[in-house]
């Protein structure tokens, strides 16, 4: 087998997900495509708007309509990428607290997740692309030829969460970190589908390098199990 050309990554919130996909994408020269933008966005234009968020039809119009893009970074200032809602820089206004606890409302209704996939198809099929979510092995990208469930214990997610947190300017406590990844875990359950093929990575005790090279290992056992074969 030639290289996998999409590969996804999925996994509760805090897991790592973001720093391995970035990583891995830059290894091997593909992009780094982080699905959940896409309903951070969705959440931070709708409380925007102030829309309610038990409206299920307001929230596919929305999904509808709204212009999301994801594009290499405008400025140097720590970001992955910037994050454009409607042409309006939303890169780290997407990242509050408030979206955060957003985000789940808006994403748990079937047409707007429609919609969120079909986008997220379109740029998955042009392949040379990690791709980063909850779905997207098992829903999204279902032939992707390597599949990566990324997990951790919520102490260590927590613990992460809010390092990340305080970088940017929000010192939580521990305590309500874990409490809010707690919550987020129970709203996105029914979202989180590890696909059946994938492969199960724990990230409590590795360094994000170190899952790089777990994940290259395989890639290189996939290639020799397909020269085998042919
Ligand atoms: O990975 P994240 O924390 O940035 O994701 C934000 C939210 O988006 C999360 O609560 C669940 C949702 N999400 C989803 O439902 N499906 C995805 N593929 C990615 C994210």
């Amino acid at each position: 087998m030639s290289q996998p050309l999409i590969i996804t990554i999925d996994g509760p919130a805090g897991a790592g997900k973001s720093t391995l996909g970035e990583l891995l994408a830059r290894r091997l020269g593909y992009l780094y495509f982080d699905t959940g933008v896409m309903y951070r966005a969705l959440a931070w234009a709708a409380l925007q708007q102030a829309l309610d968020l038990d409206d299920a039809l307001a929230l596919e119009n929305l999904a509808r309509w709204i212009r999301i893009e994801v594009v290499p970074p405008t400025l140097e200032d720590g970001r992955q990428y910037t994050v454009l809602a409607d042409g309006e820089d939303v890169t780290w206004a997407i990242r509050t607290n408030e979206v955060d606890r957003t985000v789940s409302r808006v994403a748990r209704y079937s047409a707007v997740r429609a919609e969120m996939i079909r986008q997220q198809r379109e740029i998955g099929r042009r392949g040379r692309v990690v791709m980063v979510g909850r779905d997207i092995g098992s829903i999204v990208m279902p032939d992707a030829p390597l599949k990566i469930y990324l997990d951790a214990s919520i102490d260590a997610r927590a613990q992460r969460r809010s390092e990340e947190l305080r970088s940017r300017g929000q010192p939580y406590s521990l305590e309500r970190v874990r409490d809010d990844l707690a919550r987020r875990d129970e709203l996105d359950r029914h979202v989180m589908l590890p696909a059946d093929d994938a492969l199960i990575l724990l990230s409590d005790n590795i360094s994000p390098d170190e899952e790089v090279d777990w994940i290259l290992e395989r890639i290189r056992e996939l290639q020799n199990v397909g020269s085998d074969a042919t």
